[in-house]
């Protein structure tokens, strides 16, 4: 079982589509280990989005993600990671695939409604950056063996 890291962004929050989104991922079969709202400081957003400090659009990406607040998620599952960008669809909501939460809610690419994380590595780190280890709850599904074979 793999875990990843997900987020309604601030644009899908102050839309209302947290519930959709939420719904969509449990609907798949995900188990959520944690959840929570919070407003990102400046730091936690320069530190989640590092890997594109300099880039043209980061400083926009900062202030748009500080700018109100989010909803965080740890959800668990076989192929997670992938299977969560799968279901995001592509970065630029135009370009993202029929049915994907990026094509169904959003139109511009610095407001696609929903992030999550890109590789293990990217979810161990953003895990931790979010969540204390005590915030995340290890439970047992009994529907599991509904959802897996
Ligand atoms: P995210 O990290 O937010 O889940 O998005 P992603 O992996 O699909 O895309 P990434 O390359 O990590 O970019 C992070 C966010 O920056 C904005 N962006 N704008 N104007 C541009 O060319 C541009 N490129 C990226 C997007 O809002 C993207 O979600
Ligand atoms: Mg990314």
């Amino acid at each position: 079982m793999e875990r990843t890291f997900v987020m309604v962004k601030p644009d899908g929050v102050q839309r209302g589509l947290v519930g959709d989104i939420i719904k969509r991922f449990e609907q798949k079969g995900l188990k959520f280990v944690g959840l929570k709202m919070l407003q990102i400081t400046p730091e936690l957003a320069s530190k989640h989005y590092g890997e594109h400090q300099g880039k043209p659009f980061f400083e926009g990406l900062v202030k748009f993600i500080t700018s109100s607040p989010v909803v965080a998620m740890v959800l668990e599952g076989k192929d997670c990671i992938s299977l969560v960008r799968g279901m995001m669809g592509a970065t630029d909501p135009k370009k993202a695939a029929p049915g994907t939460i990026r094509e169904s809610y959003g139109i511009d690419i610095g407001r696609n409604v929903v992030h999550g994380s890109d590789s293990p590595e990217s979810a161990v780190r953003e895990i931790s950056l979010f969540f204390k280890d005590e915030e995340l709850i290890d439970y047992e599904l009994s529907l599991d063996s509904w959802i897996y074979e």
